[in-house]
């Protein structure tokens, strides 16, 4: 059902997306984000997917020192035009094979691990760039299918499968706070997250993994 390999197109959506809830949105996960995260400054960031660097331009404004990377330079370069005092550096490349040789800090995977053919290598190549105590960010769909996409048993094992049981990485956070249209009571929002059974009614979930110390 999700294209693998999906490049995405140059128009607006993200932080410059038409749709009101859209905007928001991307203001609460950032703001949410940097209370979690607490200060980035100087700190090395790589934005996997990074589509029109709308985070990647987030974190570059808080002082970090940001890496994209995409299948499509003309996504990050729409984005970056618009803040032509911003500094983040892009690559053109497939997150299968990240043409970068340094450890991060801070790794973002925003809605784009699910169109990658070979997850594994993904995972992979997040190793080779982390260090002890990397923070890996995953926002994805989700993949019970409740909510705007529905993907098949299938697809929800090979989302999962890769990050939630690899024992190199310890879970830190995680949540579905992301329903658009608040149609779940915060109630169930949070026993839902006291027993980790995120992802089950909002249409995203976020995650955040550590390197094992
Ligand atoms: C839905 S967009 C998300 C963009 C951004 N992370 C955000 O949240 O605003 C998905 C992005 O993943 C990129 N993408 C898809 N497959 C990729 C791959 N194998 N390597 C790198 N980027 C990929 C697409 O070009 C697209 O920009």
């Amino acid at each position: 059902m999700y294209e693998i390999g999906y490049k995405a197109p140059k128009e607006k959506h993200g932080r410059f997306a038409e749709d009101k809830n859209v905007q928001e949105t991307f203001k609460k996960r950032c703001k949410l984000l940097f209370d979690l995260l607490g200060a980035v400054t100087n700190k090395k960031v790589l934005d996997l997917g990074a589509g029109a660097c709308d985070y990647s331009i987030e974190f570059a404004k808080m002082g970090a020192d940001v890496t994209a990377i995409d299948l499509s330079k003309d996504r990050m370069e729409f984005g970056l035009k618009q803040f032509p005092d911003v500094t983040v550096k892009c690559h053109e490349s497939s997150m299968e094979n990240l043409p970068v040789k340094d450890k991060f800090d801070i790794i973002l995977i925003f809605n784009s691990f699910r169109y990658v053919e070979n997850k594994e290598k993904v995972i992979s190549e997040i190793k080779r760039v982390s260090r002890k105590g990397t923070k890996i960010i995953l926002i994805e769909q989700n993949p019970t299918g409740a909510g705007r996409l529905k993907a098949s048993k299938e697809e929800q094992q090979k989302w999962f499968k890769p990050v939630i049981f690899d024992k190199n990485f310890s879970k830190i956070y995680s949540t579905t706070y992301f329903n658009y249209h608040n149609k779940v009571p915060k109630k169930i929002i949070e026993v839902l997250n006291k027993f980790r059974l995120f992802g089950l009614f909002g249409n995203e979930y976020l995650c955040i993994y550590k390197v094992k110390e």
